[in-house]
Parts: structure tokens; sequence; C-alpha cells
């Protein structure tokens, strides 16, 4: 096949999303691979999933780069280019990205949110949203990251999950982390592959194509 695109992973906390991507980079037909995986805290959990799986990792705490998060951005640029990264992952990122990195990557940031958006957008909480507001269901997204309102970026894919009248925060979120896994590999490969056309807002998936006839 042919070579996998180098995607750059940002991540901040315990890394089960980054775990789902590194499980399905090992099927060898999988279209990235894991370049670089870059932490804004050093006691972030993802780190040492990273590491368990072999692959570079680093922590890039803003109070490194005197508290500026823009140029603690223009560190993770450099790094992610010199790993040849094309595609960036946010996996559980708790930090807005500056817009001198958004521009970087273009319609190439993907980012995973635990709520259908536009319900819930923003802050780190949308599973504890969703069940003190009383949906009856929710679920997850995966869209394209750019300026602007936080996770108001197009939709790629989305992943319904019905809200148990059972359900504390603890296992919804466990439901809702389990379409995750699924769903945040898919829009890599898919990416990968060239298979997302973006209309506007709209993100059609395309086709795969037909193999090669011998
Ligand atoms: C996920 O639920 C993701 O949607 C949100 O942060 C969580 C990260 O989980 N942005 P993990 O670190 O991948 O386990």
């Amino acid at each position: 096949m042919s070579e996998r695109a180098p995607i750059g992973v940002l991540v901040s906390g315990t890394g089960t999303n980054l775990d789902a991507l590194l499980q399905a980079a090992r099927d060898p037909d999988f279209p990235a691979r894991v370049a670089l995986v870059v932490a804004n805290r050093r006691s972030a959990h993802a780190l040492d999933v990273a590491l368990g799986w072999g692959v570079p990792a680093v922590a890039l705490p803003q109070a490194d780069f005197g508290g500026d998060a823009t140029v603690r951005d223009r560190e993770i640029h450099a790094r992610f280019q010199d790993a040849g990264v094309r595609l960036v992952v946010c996996a559980g990122y708790d930090r807005i990205l500056s817009d001198e990195f958004i521009d970087a990557y273009p319609d190439a940031i993907l980012n995973v949110h635990p709520s259908l958006l536009p319900a819930f957008a923003g802050g780190m909480d949308a599973v504890e949203r969703a069940l003190a507001r009383g949906v009856r269901v929710t679920g997850c997204t995966v869209q394209l990251l750019e300026r602007g309102e936080a996770d108001g970026g197009p939709i790629v894919l989305q992943a319904a999950v019905p809200v148990e009248m059972e359900d504390d925060v603890e296992t919804l979120r466990r439901r809702i982390h389990e379409r995750e896994w699924e769903l945040l590999p898919r829009a890599v490969a898919l990416w990968c592959t060239d298979r997302l056309q973006r209309d506007g807002n709209r993100i059609r998936v395309l086709p795969a194509p037909a193999p090669a006839s011998v």
C-alpha cells in the first residue's frame, strides 16, 4: 500500500482515544501512523500510553513558554513539522489552539467531542451537562477544528448513545468513549485516504475506490 500519513496527536488526559488510534494503526492497511504525541501536561496518562506503544511523545506545558499559549503552539507546530505531520488529531486535548496554529493546518485538524454537536459544545463537561439536562440521546462527534466558536467546525462523523435512567456520569462516559474509539480511527482513515469532501459546513464521505481489476 502507499505510504501511511504521519499524524500528530494532542492529548491532555487518560489517552484512551490515543490508544484506540494506535490499536487501529497496528493494521498494516491503516492509512496513518502516529508520528508524535504532544501533551500539555506532564501528568497526562496519555504520555504513558504513547510510551507503552513505543511512540515518540513529549509534554509541552504552557508554563515552560512563559505562560504564552501562542509561543507553546509554535513549538508544537515546529515539532510536528520535524515529524512530517500532515494531520493533527485532538484526542482529548483540553486547550484552545491558537489561530496561528489552526491556520497552519487548514481542514487538517480533527477533534473528538463527547456530545452530539452542536449540543453541549465547549468545555470539558459535556457528559455531565447532557445528564443534568435530561436528554434521552447523546453521543459523540468527530469534527474539523477551525477558528472561532469552540467546537463549531464542520462535522465529520457522529454516533448516538442512548441515555439510560440508571446512568451516572461514569457509565454514560464509558459508553460514549466506546463509540469514540470506533469513530476517531474511522475519521482519521477517511481523511488520510482523501475521502472527506467539504462543501461549506457539510462534509461528504466519498465511497471507497473500487479495487483495481487484475
Ligand atoms: C473524550 O471523551 C473526548 O471526546 C474529549 O476528551 C475525552 C478524552 O478521553 N475531548 P481520552 O483521554 O481519550 O480517554
